[in-house]
């Protein structure tokens, strides 16, 4: 097992990742974990691993609320549902809240921490690798609303996150590949070392080498929590991460979400940034190469669908979250390792890099 510390101040703390980790689950996060444990997971996870979580929990009152499947389960009903189970079991304020899914199941059940009795302790333990490398870290908790997603929520740090490799076993392929983009992600936007680790083990991480996928968790995570730690509310640099997203969310938006995964729209988007990269001399034509043939290698899309036109990209662009001033911002690769934030795109350039057809 590996770990490694969010720091935070008096809120840091522990990210432990491992490839079995269920076992010993109690004894890792004893200092975590109180008394009452309310477990929240949904119906496809909890057939799956439930029991054998509540099995490790040993002689602790655990009560357990099972979500609906889905993105379209994240809503202010199920967390309303949430709390009517969590209040009917008598727990107090000094309970965990522990999150046993997806980032679907981490965002509301996070969200349910944060405002049961103005926030109780919260420990995740993600089990999609999007949820290991991504949404576990870093304290945002929300639930969408019809309006838009992630429009109701707030920032609530676990207590600990347990990443267990093993549940990746289970996982849907394109929901592996899914995660991977946001892994190949902080390869492109801050660690040119680790992007050429995984041009080698991409096929071990693929065939789900547990070894493979600890580390590959490991330098995601400790890249992820090292831009939190900077700067935990999103005023600055916590935007590198939406790498290839202003792109991704509107490729998501036009397909209508569900058609394409997160991660797939992600993929073809961070294509598209290294792209405009390249024609405004910043990234070598060799290093975007290198960054589509790993997005094959992972089985991920590198191109938009070609049925949209500019005029859609426009709007749905200007409806992105990160647009400031009428200005959609862009998050642009300055070579391999390296990325800034910039409103500054000749608007030729996003035009053709939206719409190249990349094979
Ligand atoms: N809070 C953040 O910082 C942050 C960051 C990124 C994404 N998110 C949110 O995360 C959500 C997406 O998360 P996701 O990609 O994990 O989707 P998800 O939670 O919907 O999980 C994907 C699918 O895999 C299933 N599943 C989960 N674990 C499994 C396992 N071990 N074996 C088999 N099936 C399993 C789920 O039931 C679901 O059907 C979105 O709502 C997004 O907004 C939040
Ligand atoms: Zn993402």
């Amino acid at each position: 097992m590996q770990q490694l510390i969010v720091e935070l101040g008096s809120r840091s703390y522990p990210i432990f990742v491992g490839s079995d980790l269920l076992p010993t689950l109690a004894n890792t996060l004893q200092s975590s974990l109180n008394q009452q444990i309310f477990i929240i997971t949904n119906e496809v996870v909890a057939p799956l691993y439930l029991e054998a979580v509540k099995a490790q929990l040993g002689a602790r009152d655990i009560a357990t609320f099972v979500m609906p499947d889905g993105e379209a389960a994240k809503t202010l009903t199920t967390w309303s549902e949430a709390l009517d189970a969590l209040l009917a079991t008598g727990f107090a304020r000094d309970c965990t809240v522990l999150a046993l899914g997806g980032g679907v199941v981490g965002d509301l059940a996070g969200f349910v921490a944060a405002s049961f009795h103005r926030g109780v302790d919260f420990v995740q333990m993600p089990t999609t690798l999007l949820s290991q490398v991504d949404s576990s870290v870093g304290g945002k908790t929300a639930v969408n609303h019809p309006r838009g997603k992630n429009l109701i929520g707030a920032f609530h740090q676990p207590k600990a996150v347990l990443i267990d490799t093993h549940f990746l076993t289970s996982l849907p392929s394109r929901e592996l590949s899914a995660g991977l983009a946001e892994v190949i992600k902080y390869g492109i936007m801050a660690d040119a070392e680790f992007f050429a680790w995984l041009e080698q083990y991409m096929p071990a991480l693929m065939a789900l080498d547990q070894r493979a996928l600890t580390q590959a968790i490991m330098r995601s995570c400790r890249c992820k929590a090292e831009v939190v730690s900077d700067d935990e509310r999103e005023h600055g640099r916590r935007a590198l991460l939406n790498l290839g997203h202003t792109f991704g969310h509107a490729i998501e938006k036009a397909q209508g979400y569900g058609e394409w995964l997160h991660g797939e729209a992600v993929a073809a988007g961070m294509a598209i940034a290294c792209d405009i990269s390249v024609e405004q001399g910043h990234m070598l034509a060799a290093d975007y190469e290198r960054v589509l043939t790993l997005l094959r290698a992972a089985n991920l899309p590198t191109s938009a669908p070609a049925s949209m036109d500019w005029d859609e990209w426009q709007q749905l662009m200007l409806r992105d979250k990160k647009v400031q001033g009428g200005k959609v911002r862009f998050i642009l690769p300055r070579g391999l390792g390296d990325a800034v934030i910039t409103d500054k795109v000749a608007e030729s350039l996003i035009v053709k890099a939206v719409s190249r057809q990349r094979g």
